[in-house]
């Protein structure tokens, strides 16, 4: 997990990120973070895997919304990442679908998430998965440089999926993984951590 999350921003955030920062990521402190993180459970995390080698191809965090300004009926995609050899396959998709139909579940009518703004692939994302982007946003430092963050809204009413969308159960094939296991777990990291 913590390699996934490392090898995506070093590929998705150069440019956006300062290079430094970029090569300076560690996976061991990034493992040492995700241990301290899922033992507190303040989120979901659910990982895609490949079938036979279990390979881990991405993984999706979500929960209640962190915003103060969001009622309890909002929740949250926190983060998800899918390893770059993965991209553009599906796995996203498939794992955006199972936190959508877990949000559900479990009350949720409205899911909001935080974008780098500059982050084309993930704004794409969003978008064809119906959220838009709001005028809500946060600017913070990041490797001496100031970033820009964009909150994203969408509705999560189960009749009207958003565009694209077809609801899906968690654990739904995706062509070349699925949705395989789902770590109770919790997440109170800043959001670019
Ligand atoms: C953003 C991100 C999560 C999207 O995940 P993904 O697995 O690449 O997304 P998907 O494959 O489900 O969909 C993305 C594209 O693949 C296409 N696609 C989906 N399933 C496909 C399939 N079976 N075959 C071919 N293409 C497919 C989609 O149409 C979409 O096309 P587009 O890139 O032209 O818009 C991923 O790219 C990522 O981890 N990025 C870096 C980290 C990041 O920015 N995370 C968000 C932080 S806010």
């Amino acid at each position: 997990m913590a390699e996934v999350h490392v090898a995506t921003w070093q590929r998705a955030y150069r440019g956006l990120i300062p290079d430094d920062y970029l090569n300076s990521l560690s996976v061991d402190d990034r493992e040492s973070t995700w241990r301290e993180i899922l033992e507190k459970k303040a989120c979901e995390l659910w990982v895609a895997a490949e079938d036979n080698s279990h390979e881990l191809a991405g993984w999706v965090a979500f929960g209640k919304c962190r915003d103060a300004d969001q009622s309890a009926s909002v929740g949250e995609l926190w983060a998800i990442y899918v390893a770059p050899n993965y991209w553009s396959s599906g796995v996203g998709r498939t794992l955006w679908l199972a936190a959508r139909t877990r949000l559900i579940e479990r009350g949720f009518t409205e899911v909001t998430l935080w974008c780098l703004a500059g982050n084309e692939r993930a704004d794409r994302f969003y978008r064809n998965a119906g959220f838009l982007s709001t005028s809500t946003k946060n600017k913070f430092e990041l490797g001496g440089a100031i970033l820009e963050e964009v909150r994203y809204h969408a509705r999560l009413a189960p009749s009207t999926p958003g565009a694209g969308e077809t609801p899906a159960t968690a654990g739904s094939d995706s062509s070349r993984s699925q949705a395989a296991s789902r770590a109770p777990g919790p997440l109170t990291s800043p959001r670019h951590q």
